[in-house]
């Protein structure tokens, strides 16, 4: 028997101990939390034999100048050669490293002799191109194999990379661009989405249209996925087969210092402004080695999938650098789930054998909706282990994904961490947790969290509080780039010494911890952090709007959902479907599609207090149609039943 508890429990309270063979073979045993915590870092010094040093480090963490932490002090190593040369040397060359599978059927199998291959070309071309070590490279790629390739040619020249979402707008690329000074752009012509091509160099060209004469971008590398036309810049623009297939496969790799910058991640913060989170090379690394091997169990013939893009923070620690530590075969998917049916993420576990699985709750709740009987008619059989990230999944969805995707016995690793963690941080243990639906438990081996209270205190069981983690970890971020004092502020401020995650938890009765969501103005949409005031922003930033507000509303499938309140300028008019379509499409230009508001509310006022803040809790109320809560602090407490009549004068947009 694999599952303790009766069934006609509710799902939250059910309990799944691991399955008897995984617990006998785990990679991960419940004496690592000992050795842990008898000594932390010399746990650390432990998992740092994962990844091979050119330098052997001194010390494992500097924290002197907290909280600015130095990982593996004076190791030096090369990111690429360790996800890439060193299994080859070892005669693993013949190895799959991925399975790619473009979304119109087409597919190629790159094996890790030919990824070292193409690393060395592409390192060699951007070496030609000007690229030297501590430059920046931006990548605006579609999931296609050419994405993994610059980003650890990028790796391996010490150029830290940064990876811009594909479905960003060029206002969003252009700005990141800037920010970090990417001296490069790597794209591609384009890449296939629901069953089309979907262009992407024309967003690269809108945003270095926009920088103008500011830009620092000399050179654009565009790889050909679709054969679409293409505008090239003349001494500007080259192509991938021309420069990067051309080039020499002998690339000599160089170590670099423990803490030498390995890339920048852009991610949503509570200002209008994204922050740049930067991770570097040993710690990095040492955290993603181990946490791929300890939390998906990974054995040599495992067949692994994320179904994360490249472009965000799981794409780059669980498709690329994790995995390819540990010699990994993995499948990589160009396209959506429903192209060309809704059984294609089935039909490639059955396909290839996935053995470890990793995706959303979103993803899982979409496929709620679309009916059991799609994957139940594919044999999904190969799965032994099954993850989720992003959000906290239901324990509706949980429940759902093992009894259907998992046949009923496949244990799932609800993984909870952020851009700025860098790797896992807390979650079941496959084989040792007895795991409960909706919780991500406890933090891993080696890693301390604590919920705390207003005062930075402890809470006791059956308790909530501020999710905080209470020691430095290797893949902490270092810092935001260009920007010491936000990366203080924002983190490390509230409480002396604890790291504030952003996210409000409980602790149950067993001192188990449940995600309570963000508590700060971020929202999680699908999994994707996005931030109220960027999206505040642009909607401003639209000649027609005098003010806007943005909240998250719950949603059945996205788990939140952008809801705005607009106040028009008298010039607009009184607000038809027209203005909010146009305003919809405003903000999917600024940001990207992702960040369109499902909802656009047209009213007259917005609720604010006596200090002029937007009381987003009452708009929250009204976005999820509920009764309004207390609005007491009011300034003027009129204004929620202006905004209630409003709305139902049907100004409100629902589409
Ligand atoms: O609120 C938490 C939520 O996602 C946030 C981090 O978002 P991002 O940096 O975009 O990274 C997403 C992928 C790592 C967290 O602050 N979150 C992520 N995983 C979980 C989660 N909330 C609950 N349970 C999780 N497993």
């Amino acid at each position: 028997m694999t599952e303790q508890g009766i069934s006609n429990l509710s799902n939250e309270n059910r309990r799944f101990e691991p399955p008897a063979e995984l617990a006998a073979n785990a990679n991960l045993t419940a004496e690592a939390y000992e050795r842990a915590s008898a000594d932390r870092l010399g746990f650390w010094a432990e998992q740092a034999e994962r990844i091979s040093w050119s330098t052997p480090f001194t010390e494992v963490l500097d924290w002197t100048k907290a909280p600015f932490a130095k990982w593996f002090v004076g190791g030096t190593l090369n990111a690429a050669y360790n996800c890439v040369d060193r299994h080859v040397e070892a005669g693993h060359g013949e190895r799959v490293a991925f399975h790619f599978v473009g979304e119109p059927g087409d597919t190629r199998d790159i094996t890790y002799a030919n990824l070292k291959d193409e690393v060395s070309q592409a390192a060699n071309a951007l070496v030609d191109l000007g690229v030297k070590t501590g430059d920046r490279v931006a990548i605006y790629m579609p999931m296609i194999p050419e994405a993994i390739v610059a980003i650890l040619a990028c790796a391996r020249l010490g150029a830290p990379h940064t990876v811009v979402f594909g479905g960003f707008s060029s206002d969003a690329l252009a700005s990141r661009v800037e920010d970090c000074d990417a001296k490069i752009i790597i794209t591609a012509d384009g890449g296939y989405r629901r069953g089309a091509p979907s262009a992407l160099k024309p967003a690269v060209d809108e945003a270095l249209a926009k920088l103008g004469d500011t830009s620092p971008v000399q050179h654009v590398l565009v790889a050909r996925r679709t054969e679409t036309d293409t505008e090239m810049t003349e001494g500007r623009d080259v192509w991938w087969h021309d420069v990067v297939a051309t080039a020499s496969t002998d690339h000599t790799p160089e170590a670099f210092d423990a803490e030498h910058p390995l890339y920048v991640m852009y991610t949503s913060g509570t200002t209008g402004k994204p922050k740049g989170i930067l991770h570097t090379t040993g710690g990095y690394l040492v955290q993603n080695a181990y946490t791929f091997w300890g939390i998906f169990d990974h054995k040599p013939d495992d067949v692994f999938w994320c179904t994360a893009d490249i472009g965000w923070v799981t794409g780059h620690s669980y498709m690329v650098y994790g995995p390819l530590l540990n010699g990994a075969t993995q499948v990589m998917y160009e396209g959506t789930p429903d192209t060309p049916t809704k059984g294609r993420w089935w039909d490639i576990i059955s396909d290839y054998g996935v053995t470890l699985f990793y995706t959303a709750p979103t993803a899982i709740r979409t496929c709620m909706k679309w009916g059991e009987q799609i994957p139940a008619e594919r044999d999904l059989s190969s799965l032994r282990i099954m993850g989720s990230v992003g959000e906290s999944i239901n324990p509706e969805a949980y429940v759902w994904y093992r009894d259907n995707i998992g046949s009923g016995r496949t244990p799932i690793v609800d993984t909870w961490w952020q851009t700025e963690t860098g790797a896992h941080m807390m979650s079941p243990l496959p084989g040792v947790t007895s795991a409960k639906p909706g919780s991500a438990m406890r933090a891993i081996p080696g890693i301390d969290i604590e919920v705390v209270d207003d005062a930075g205190q402890p809470v006791g069981n059956g308790e909530g509080g501020y999710l905080v983690v209470t020691e430095p970890w290797p893949a902490m971020l270092r810092t935001i780039w260009g920007d010491d004092d936000r990366y203080k502020e924002t983190y490390w401020s509230r409480w002396e010494n604890l790291y504030f995650a952003g996210d409000g938890a409980k602790k149950d009765d067993d001192g188990d911890i449940w995600l309570m969501g963000r508590v700060d103005d971020v929202m999680n949409v699908s999994g994707h952090r996005l931030s109220t005031t960027e999206i505040e922003s642009a909607l401003v930033s639209h000649p027609k709007v005098a003010e806007a507000a943005v909240v998250g509303a719950a949603d059945d499938t996205t788990g939140q959902a952008v809801v705005a309140f607009v106040i028009l300028r008298e010039s607009a008019g009184d607000g038809g479907q027209e203005v909010v379509k146009e305003l919809r499409d405003h903000v999917g230009k600024e940001i990207g599609p992702i960040a369109k508001p499902k909802r656009i509310m047209v009213v007259p006022e917005l609720p604010k207090t006596r200090s002029g803040k937007i009381m987003r809790r009452l708009l929250r109320d009204v976005a999820e149609d509920r009764e309004v809560g207390d609005s007491s602090t009011l300034a003027d407490a009129g204004v929620m039943q202006l905004i209630s009549d409003g709305i139902g004068a049907g100004k409100g947009d629902d589409d």
